[in-house]
């Protein structure tokens, strides 16, 4: 695992938005996996500024809230706001996990599909953050490493972090459909961007401390290609 320490967050939107960068010119039919959150809002900045073509990427979310998709809040609302509504991406290339989960599941893999565009087999390229209870998309604690895309419980501490995207606590949905843990580590490659010193804790007990599911992010030990990108 290849652990890169960046000066400030600007540098650390400026690396990863790079990574994506290359992929995409390199396999401009490149599959990607997408987060949300704080933390990527900068790359996905970054990543606008470079007028990249994306008229042949396809992108996958990591994961959805159970909620209406046309409130702001939804992940749907925050990926058309903060890259696709100002990117050329065909809206028909950016999944969101759906029923059925294995329909989803297939979409990533490429199998069963007539699309001639769906020429990579899984993700290329997969972008994650982490949660402070150690999450990856809302894998939370807990959760299979084998886990697939699935309906989840969301972890009390993972409603309380993210109430401040919401008008209180009591607003935040408490289900969300996610990516599983086995589906993440098909992709090909993962980058872990991690903001601000709050999750360094964190973050060395999952990439330095023992490979536990009390800890989902620490499956990421067991990749053979990630990178973790992080600054105070
Ligand atoms: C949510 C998302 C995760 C994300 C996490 C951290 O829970 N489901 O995918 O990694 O938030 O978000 P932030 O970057 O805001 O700390």
């Amino acid at each position: 695992m290849k652990i890169n320490v960046l000066k400030n967050y600007k540098e650390l939107s400026s690396t990863v938005a790079d990574i994506v960068e290359t992929q995409i010119k390199k396999h401009p039919l490149s599959k990607l996996c997408l987060p949300t959150g704080s933390t990527p809002l900068g790359m996905y900045d970054e990543l606008v500024n470079k007028k990249l073509d994306w008229k042949s990427v396809i992108t996958f979310n990591l994961d959805v809230y159970l909620m209406n998709i046309t409130r702001p809040q939804s992940y749907q609302s925050y990926m058309k706001k903060n890259l696709f509504d100002r990117t050329n991406i065909y809206p028909d290339h950016s999944h969101f996990p759906f029923r059925p989960f294995s329909a989803f599941e297939d979409k990533i893999d490429g199998t069963n599909q007539t699309d001639f565009m769906n020429t990579t087999m899984g993700i290329d390229l997969c972008i994650l953050g982490i949660g402070s209870n150690g999450h990856i998309a809302f894998n939370e604690p807990g959760s299979s490493f084998k886990s697939r895309t699935r309906l989840v419980n969301l972890d009390e501490q993972t409603i309380i972090d993210n109430a401040r995207f919401f008008d209180s606590v009591d607003d935040v949905p408490t289900q969300a459909i996610t990516m599983g843990l086995g589906t993440i580590m098909d992709s090909k490659k993962i980058v872990l961007m991690v903001n601000g010193l709050k999750k360094k804790s964190i973050l060395n007990q999952a990439i330095l401390g023992i490979i536990t599911e009390d800890i989902p992010a620490s499956i990421l030990q067991k990749h053979k290609n990630v990178e973790v990108y992080y600054c105070d």
